[in-house]
């Protein structure tokens, strides 16, 4: 039996951070999860995309994705201090670009609700964008210059935190969690699948689209998160080759979104497929035909590269596509997950929110994460019932 302020359930980015953050205020913390520094990341390419993966209605989104954003230089800054660990943050920029006349007019829409909403993002025309990035496929018909949205590297980033985590005393059980304990209307931690039993004050599930299914909690708490499956490719970009490209590279092509992510190591990162198939995290044929046929109308060169790594993970999807944060319903519980596209670019901003949340007297979320309480789904059920 061991005992903590707080049990994280997962060990993923957003687990992370938040056991972290909450270490670095003073609480005491254990981490269960049986690879920590996994999950999601290991898969991800990513973008801090919060401009260029704006989608309408998704307004209050945006404005936790910018907070977010603001907050990386700082935030590697402070974990490349603490641990020594680059995180592979990269302030490269990103081009979407439209392959035909379709694309051209739903881009220039993109673009006037982009402007329209004081986000930086500027027109370009097909010559302008091959200018820039000369692999580009020499029939791109125009595309948007955003400035703003970066990338860091997920596995460089999982790996700062695991460190930075354990610097700051965070213990980790190496293990999964069984079921997670109630008693008396409260949670009270968890049994590991080994056997051991973590009490904690508070519980905080972490554990991506694996949340929305621990035992151990009526129906009613368990989070409304499903997994998202993502198809991802890497490949080499060979020194001769090099730069093969120097920013973030996007289009939407028969409907689904193309990315090239160009690392500083020569990493090329080519996502992703957004199927909803369960759990299953098979990469098909299928889904790496389509992945290469795509990125083959953007960047013809891309076939000569050498293709070192496919995978498929598991996005955690709420029902607005948005995080579910902070206290639920039940004493003891608090939610960190349901980030969907969104899991790396939302890391800091969700470590300081649940940080909060954690420690001040109130248990509320800050003003700037008030919107997105693990709640307001179990709340409209009841209203729904009424
Ligand atoms: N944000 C990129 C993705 O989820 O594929």
């Amino acid at each position: 039996m061991r005992t903590s302020d707080v049990l994280v359930v997962g060990g993923g980015i957003i687990g992370l951070v938040t056991a972290w953050r909450a270490a670095q205020r003073g609480l005491t913390v254990t981490v269960a999860d049986p690879d920590p520094g996994g999950g999601a990341a290991r898969v991800a390419a990513g973008m801090l995309a919060a401009v260029t993966e704006l989608q309408y209605g998704e307004q209050t989104l945006l404005d936790l994705n910018l907070a977010s954003a603001a907050r990386y230089p700082d935030f590697t800054a402070e974990l490349t201090e603490r641990t020594g660990l680059d995180t592979g943050y990269r302030r490269c920029g990103t081009l979407a670009v439209a392959l035909d006349t379709d694309d051209r007019a739903h881009l220039r829409d993109l673009h006037a609700f982009q402007t329209s909403l004081g986000l930086e993002s500027q027109w370009l025309s097909g010559r302008d964008c091959r200018r820039l990035e000369p692999m580009l496929a020499p029939g791109v018909r125009g595309g948007l210059r955003v400035d703003g949205d970066h990338q860091v590297d997920p596995r460089r980033l999982a790996a700062a935190l695991l460190r930075a985590a354990e610097l700051a005393g965070v213990r980790f059980a190496r293990s999964a969690v069984a079921r997670v304990t109630l008693a008396g209307g409260r949670v009270t931690g968890a049994v590991l699948a080994e056997g051991t039993a973590v009490t904690a004050d508070r519980t905080v599930l972490a554990a991506g689209s694996e949340s929305g299914r621990l035992a151990g909690l009526p129906d009613e708490v368990l989070p409304p998160v499903r997994p998202v499956k993502g198809q991802i490719l890497r490949l080499r970009v060979p020194p001769a080759h090099a730069p093969f490209l120097s920013r973030t590279v996007r289009a939407e092509v028969r409907g689904s979104h193309v990315y090239l992510v160009p690392r500083e190591n020569g990493e090329l990162v080519l996502g992703a497929t957004s199927e909803e198939r369960g759990w299953d995290t098979t990469v098909t044929a299928g889904g790496v035909y389509e992945l290469l046929r795509d990125a083959h109308e953007l960047v013809p060169g891309i076939t000569e590269l050498p293709l070192t790594e496919t995978l498929a993970g598991l996005r955690p999807c709420s029902p607005d596509n948005a995080p579910l944060l902070g206290a639920t319903a039940v004493d003891g519980l608090l939610l960190a997950t349901g980030h969907h596209r969104n899991g790396v670019l939302l890391t800091p901003v969700t470590g300081d929110a649940l940080a909060e949340a954690l420690t001040s007297p109130s248990g509320e979320l800050p003003r700037y994460a008030s919107a997105f309480g693990a709640n307001r789904f179990a709340r409209a059920r009841q209203e729904q019932t009424v």
